[in-house]
């Protein structure tokens, strides 16, 4: 049995960047076995072969065209099966019209619509941490989790008082099950998203709403453009897109920042460097690691290896936006950067649907976070700062404990 690979182990979860920089160098493209469920899959590093692997149609990420025994490897749930119905687990032409049937909801324009709203939840749950304790607070569970959160629910109209029942669901999505108690658990929670959607898609059924949630419903039930499982997936995957990702984007640019103090003070007092500023954030720390894979749908050759057809390829994100060959001084943060053509998005077809919503939430956060407690850091030392989750999808922090 392969000992663990070392992006795997709790130092590598850490800090994958010195892992990272020796793989780019040495072998850019790798074999690694993911030690919980020992799925084998090549792993990307260089921005190049990322970018060209993500926007390359002789991979793809339709399951079902999978061979059978890859899917069952894989498989959890008939639950799971219907929650992973949806644009990014698809090819085209399905992942077309998926994807056209949300796009004008999240168009840069009705997305700019929300800004007023975005900035008052911002501004409420800053007050509410200084009234609960005015010296300090988890920025995670306080600031960075109920933010996008709450905006993804009002926006689907699924109530936010059930945000609690989400954060538990997607956590549990983001932690490794190898045992049959952790599988048991992983089950009973794709059970526990699939009934509350289904549940949700029955309210709306009978009483529509001014809502998302309404609009797809109203889809459906026209019947050629999105079944009922797909309704199901796609409501899952904005709900966990919607906000898993654009937290950990806040909770690691603020990290960033009073990692750097010059860069924080430099932002501080030129607002214009906002928008560069997330941009950075992006990619020195952009949140989505590699939950980037596909699937090779025939033999072929790719930046000078074979690769079978079947075979999982995933792009790490985070080592692309780190390499030297395409940013100077790749581990320099720097809120002015410019060029920054990051892939932090993803590129290609499935290019982040959500990435005018996400800029806008981050920007706003930061903005809100940099007035209202300009002296913000740490309360505990750097080193004591946990992975928020063992696999490497997501490039994340349990709790960020600060003091203002
Ligand atoms: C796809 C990142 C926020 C919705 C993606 C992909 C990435 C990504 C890398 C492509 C995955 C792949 O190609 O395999 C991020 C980051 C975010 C963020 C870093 C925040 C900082 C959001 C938000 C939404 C969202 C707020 C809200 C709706 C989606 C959807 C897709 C997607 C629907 C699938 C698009 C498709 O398949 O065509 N995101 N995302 N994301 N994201 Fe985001």
């Amino acid at each position: 049995e392969a000992p663990m690979h070392p992006l795997f182990t709790r130092e590598g979860r850490k800090d994958p960047h010195p892992i990272y920089r020796r793989l780019r160098a040495e072998e850019p493209i790798t074999r690694i076995v993911e030690p919980y469920r020992k799925i084998p899959f090549r792993l990307l590093t260089r921005y190049a072969d990322c970018s060209e692997m993500l926007r390359d149609p002789r991979f793809g990420k339709d399951f079902t065209k999978w061979s059978p025994e890859e899917r069952q490897r894989l498989r959890v749930s008939d639950e799971f099966e219907a929650l992973g119905k949806h644009m990014l687990s698809a090819d085209p032409p399905d992942h077309t019209r998926l994807r056209s049937l949300v796009a004008k909801a999240f168009t840069p324009q009705i997305v700019e619509g929300l800004r007023g709203r975005i900035a008052t939840i911002a501004e409420d749950l800053v007050s509410a941490a200084l009234a609960r304790d005015a010296s300090g607070m988890d920025l995670v569970s306080q600031f960075s989790y109920p933010l996008p959160v709450t905006v993804i629910a009002e926006l689907l109209g699924v109530p936010a008082s059930d945000q609690d029942d989400f954060r538990r669901w997607t956590t549990v999505l983001f932690t490794p099950a190898d045992t049959e108690e952790q599988l048991a658990h992983l089950r009973a929670t794709g059970f526990a998203f699939f009934q509350y959607f289904m549940q949700l898609i029955e309210r709306r059924r009978a009483e529509p709403q001014d809502d998302l949630v309404s609009g797809l419903v109203a889809a459906e039930e026209g019947g050629d453009r999105l079944s009922t499982q797909e309704l199901v997936g796609m409501l899952f995957l904005l709900l966990v897109a919607g906000h898993e990702t654009t937290v950990n984007l806040i909770t690691n640019g603020m990290l960033a920042l009073m990692d750097h103090p010059e860069q924080h003070e430099r932002l501080a007092s030129d607002p214009s460097l906002l928008e560069s500023a997330v941009e950075e954030m992006l990619r020195y720390c952009g949140p989505v690691e590699t939950t980037t894979y596909r699937f090779a749908l025939e033999d072929l050759e790719f930046g000078g290896v074979t690769i079978r057809k079947n075979e999982l390829v995933v792009a790490s994100l985070l080592s692309a936006d780190h390499d030297e060959s395409r940013f100077p001084d790749p581990d320099r943060f720097d809120v002015g950067r410019k060029p920054n053509k990051h892939i932090a998005f993803g590129y290609g077809i499935h290019f982040c649907l959500g990435a005018p919503l996400a800029r806008l939430e981050a920007a706003i956060a930061v903005e809100t976070l940099l007035r209202r407690l300009p002296r913000m850091r740490l309360a505990i030392p750097r080193e004591e700062l946990e992975p928020s989750s063992m696999l490497l999808l997501l490039h994340a922090k349990k709790r960020l404990p600060i003091v203002f």
